[in-house]
């Protein structure tokens, strides 16, 4: 196994309440592995409340940011303001971000500039679509979306990249293992081939689509999958599994 720290996520996407997020703080307070680099990313509204709970080994990330400091942006947020809360990461690129709300690979690639340049470590989020995988063009997909954020960033020590299939999201339907490793490997040579060897070797590639308690031991197995960003499954007792996954 490489010497990158297994890295798991929960996204809760727009879900929860104060009693709901006692409940997971509970868990992830009294479960705890150090071993693991461990995220919960809570709605916007709750991020001070999380990280407030949590315990300090446990990191909060939010699931989205806006490319300036401050201004007339009306909804959003900042890493500024992310950082005077602390939190630490922030989910970039996110598919229900780019396929929902119809952010550009653009548009993202500038979230994550500026994020990072606020020290926020950057969870990047990249994938294909069904109608894309059937054509063929799974690559050519998540080479075109890691281009515009390599065309924007010069320093990937704080970033790590979350590949995540469309067609795995919420449907039950996990990437097998193989086909996963296959794409975490082709990204890992394109990082060797277009940034360098050293970034390639480092850089934590996480696999994200229907993780659960019962697929995560099997993807994990994979030499490239370096941990996962969980949706449905980081609200449930299974999620404290998924961090196990590698013990
Ligand atoms: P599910 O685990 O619910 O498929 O969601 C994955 C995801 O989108 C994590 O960001």
């Amino acid at each position: 196994m490489s010497s990158r720290k297994f890295f798991v996520g929960g996204n809760w996407k727009m879900n929860g309440n104060k009693a709901a997020i006692d409940t997971i703080i509970e868990r992830l307070n009294s479960n705890k592995n150090e071993s693991v680099e461990t995220v919960c990313a809570p709605p916007q509204c709750y991020l001070e409340y999380t990280r407030s709970k949590l315990d300090a080994a446990v990191f909060v990330s939010a699931q989205n940011c806006y490319k300036v400091e401050k201004g007339a942006f009306t909804g959003d947020i900042s890493p500024a303001m992310l950082k005077d809360l602390g939190v630490t990461h922030v989910i970039l690129g996110h598919s229900e971000r780019r396929h929902v709300f119809g952010e550009t690979d653009e548009l993202i690639a500038e979230k994550c500039a500026h994020a990072l340049e606020n020290g926020l470590t950057v969870i990047a989020c990249i994938g294909e679509k069904l109608e894309e995988r059937e054509a063929g063009q799974t690559e050519a997909v998540n080479v075109r979306q890691l281009t515009a954020i390599k065309k924007a960033i010069s320093d990937w020590s704080k970033v790590v990249i979350a590949y995540e299939p469309v067609w795995a999201i919420g449907t039950g339907k996990t990437a097998s293992p193989d086909q996963a490793q296959e794409v975490h490997q082709q990204l890992r040579a394109w990082m060797a081939a277009e940034v360098s060897k050293e970034v390639a070797d480092s850089i934590r590639i996480i696999y994200g689509g229907s993780v659960s308690g019962g697929n995560c031991k099997d993807l994990a197995k994979k030499p490239d999958i370096d941990g996962f960003l969980v949706g449905g499954a980081s609200l449930k007792p299974e999620f404290v599994e998924i961090i196990n996954a590698r013990n």
